[in-house]
């Protein structure tokens, strides 16, 4: 008989994983399907969401996985320092990070404020470099791990009232094949996913306008939003052994809407 070709499993089981603003949308599935596919689950977000992040986190041990909620802001390194001692004194090593946490202030370009810029800057680029920063010190020693940001279609696309939003998520691309570079040497595989619109807490204001949402579907080839386990299941398989080779990368997302 005829030998089967060994296909590296699409499962992380028993690793750990850590999700930014994993208390709710994007973060809560992307938490979930990681723990479907065999993974431990450090739950973050900000120390006011911690009751949303504490019910991730039961909601991943329901699955059979261990997990832990940590109150974590990004914009801060010294909340990030703490959640990640607070994580290997749990878990000892991290496998897998998932920079999700991010914010949008929708505005036309003229009305952007300084604090505006800062805000939207600070969460969605300076938060996913020192998040990076501080898991991969010893994701290096270990010579192992899988660091995957959420960035989104309007990291490779622009669009209005999105200034600073698609100027950081452009940042987080370009960010993403520079850290998998430099710590491709260390068998850290850096890639990143660019969904585009997913009706979660963030974009259900924008969709509950009957028109806008009709004008943005034409937009998408495949006549459908985004659901958060489109997006979770990218994330799993590049946490996965099945993307060992793949390093640098923005996998897509979109349903079409960047094929135009
Ligand atoms: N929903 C979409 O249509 C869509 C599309 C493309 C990309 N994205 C990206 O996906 C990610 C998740 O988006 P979502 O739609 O689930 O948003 P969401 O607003 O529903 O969830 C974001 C989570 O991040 C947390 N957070 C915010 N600021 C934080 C901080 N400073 N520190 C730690 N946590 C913080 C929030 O508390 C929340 O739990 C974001 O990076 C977003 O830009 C979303």
């Amino acid at each position: 008989m005829k030998k089967k070709a060994a296909l590296p499993a699409m499962q992380v089981t028993g690793q750990v994983a850590i999700v930014t603003g994993s208390g709710r949308g994007l973060g809560k599935a992307i938490a979930l399907a990681l723990a479907e596919a065999g993974a431990h689950v450090v739950v973050t977000d900000l120390p006011g969401q911690l009751e949303d992040a504490q019910a991730t986190a039961d909601a991943v041990q329901e699955i059979g996985r261990q997990a832990l909620a940590v109150p974590l802001d990004v914009t801060s390194l010294q909340s990030i320092q703490r959640m990640v001692q607070k994580a290997r004194q749990r878990f000892s090593q991290i496998d897998i990070l998932v920079n999700n946490a991010g914010i949008n202030i929708r505005k036309m370009a003229l009305e952007v404020t300084e604090p505006d810029w800062d805000q939207v800057l600070d969460v969605n680029l300076k938060g996913v470099f020192f998040c990076s920063q501080a898991v991969a010190r010893e994701m290096v020693q270990r010579q192992a791990g899988k660091i995957i940001n959420i960035a989104s279609q309007y990291g490779v696309i622009g669009d209005e009232q999105r200034a600073a939003y698609c100027a950081s998520k452009a940042g987080v691309v370009n960010l993403t094949r520079v850290l998998a570079i430099e710590w491709a040497p260390y068998h850290i595989n850096v890639n990143a996913v660019g969904p585009t619109y997913v009706l979660t807490p963030l974009t259900e204001k924008l969709f509950a306008d009957r028109k806008y949402r009709r004008e943005t579907l034409r937009r998408i080839p495949l006549g459908r939003l985004g659901k958060p386990e489109d997006v979770a299941g990218a994330v799993v398989f590049l946490a996965s052994p099945a993307a060992d080779m793949i390093t640098g990368h923005t996998l897509l997302v979109d349903g079409g809407w960047t094929a135009w």
